[in-house]
């Protein structure tokens, strides 16, 4: 099969880069940015040096589409939705990366994103790629919007409760908290070392893009209409992130009870790991991999259950997921070119 990365010099899309060259059965084949189009990988990237010695490519559709079998989108909102209905016409795979398609409330994605909604045909096409709970939706999809990491981190670690109707859901509070290559490669104020190193900052409460994506999809899956309070902080890292959320338990349960439910739900996903009681997971635990680790706590004296949830967000809250979903798509096992363990200490 034959891989198109588009978006190939940014966080998300080098990530992609490194993932497929290990892939068995994908061969890249093209590698587009428009701002270094004709320029040498390597002259972008000089870690890549004798590894990928190919140029960067303009966005050609017709060209991409006489030839590739799928194209991976890591590119800023906005961008995704102008190509793929032109793709997805010609009959290649599409995985994005953005939030182009990821919402399907009217008017959602014009309200939050500030752009254009894509085509309604194409949004109605768009299977939301988180595996774990649409496997077989992805398994025939011709469009997968892949989640954001924050919703990745947060649905893996909430929706087993919510769907068991364990806890209240009006009571739950996300607490995000991302480094900083979340923001993508371009720096910012905020992104600058001077301001994010030894540093926490909030930002966008109550206002970030991800706040409809993670709501939809809860109530998707719990038949409810569903509302979170959401919010988001930085934290000097380059990866990892981190959701701690804490919900009013609907019946008394224990720590171990409530472990037990995860590890059953969880037992046929391999990249979803359920901490013994009392252990705790870190975002170094997971580094480099496609790991979601889950720790569970449940506070007897209030009848609260605090679940902490840590993934690399450029693996599985992007380029990691991302492949998981094409292996799903192609038939592939769904570990094969994921088989990395995390990149500890
Ligand atoms: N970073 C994360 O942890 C993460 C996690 C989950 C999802 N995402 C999502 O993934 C997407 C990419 O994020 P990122 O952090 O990797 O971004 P990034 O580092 O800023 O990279 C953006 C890429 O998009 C390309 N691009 C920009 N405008 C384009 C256009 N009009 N046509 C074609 N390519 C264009 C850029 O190419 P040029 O250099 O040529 O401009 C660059 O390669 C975003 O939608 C983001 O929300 C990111």
């Amino acid at each position: 099969m034959k891989a198109a990365i588009v978006g190939a010099s940014g966080y998300s899309g080098l990530e992609l880069i490194r993932l497929l060259l290990n892939h068995p059965n994908i061969n890249i084949d093209t590698i587009v940015s428009p701002s270094n189009a004709e320029v040498k990988v390597d002259q972008v990237f000089p870690h890549l040096t004798d590894i990928v010695t190919t140029k960067f490519d303009s966005l050609d559709c017709q060209k991409l589409a006489s030839h590739v079998d799928v194209v991976f989108f890591a590119t800023p909102a906005g961008v995704s939705s102008e190509y793929i209905p032109t793709l997805i016409n010609l009959g290649v795979l599409c995985i994005d990366l953005s939030g182009d398609f990821r919402l399907k409330g009217e008017g959602l994605y014009e309200e939050w994103y500030k752009h254009s909604s894509p085509p309604k045909e194409m949004l109605e096409k768009a299977v939301y790629g988180l595996p774990e709970f649409y496997r077989e939706e992805i398994s025939t999809a011709t469009l997968i919007a892949n989640p954001g990491c924050y919703p990745t981190a947060t649905l893996l670690g909430i929706l087993p409760i919510i769907k068991e109707k364990w806890g209240d859901p009006s009571s739950l509070i996300i607490d995000g908290k991302s480094g900083l290559s979340g923001a993508g490669r371009k720096t910012n104020q905020i992104t600058h070392f001077s301001e994010g190193n030894e540093n926490i900052s909030a930002y966008k409460l109550g206002k970030h893009q991800h706040i409809p994506e993670i709501e939809e999809v809860l109530s998707d899956q719990s038949d409810k209409e569903i509302q979170v309070s959401f919010s988001t902080h930085l934290i000097p890292l380059t990866r990892g992130m981190m959701c701690s959320m804490y919900i009013d338990l609907t019946e008394e349960k224990t720590s171990l009870e409530v472990i037990e439910h995860y590890s059953s739900y969880y037992k046929k996903h391999p990249f979803i790991r359920i901490m013994p009681e009392g252990k705790w997971p870190t975002t170094k635990g997971v580094a480099g991999s496609n790991y979601c680790d889950i720790g569970i706590s449940v506070d007897s004296r209030t009848n609260r259950l605090t679940v902490i949830s840590v993934i690399d967000n450029l693996m599985k809250g992007a380029a990691g997921q991302a492949v998981q979903n094409m292996n799903l798509r192609f038939g592939f096992p769904e570990r094969t070119g994921l088989e990395l363990s995390p990149i500890f200490p």
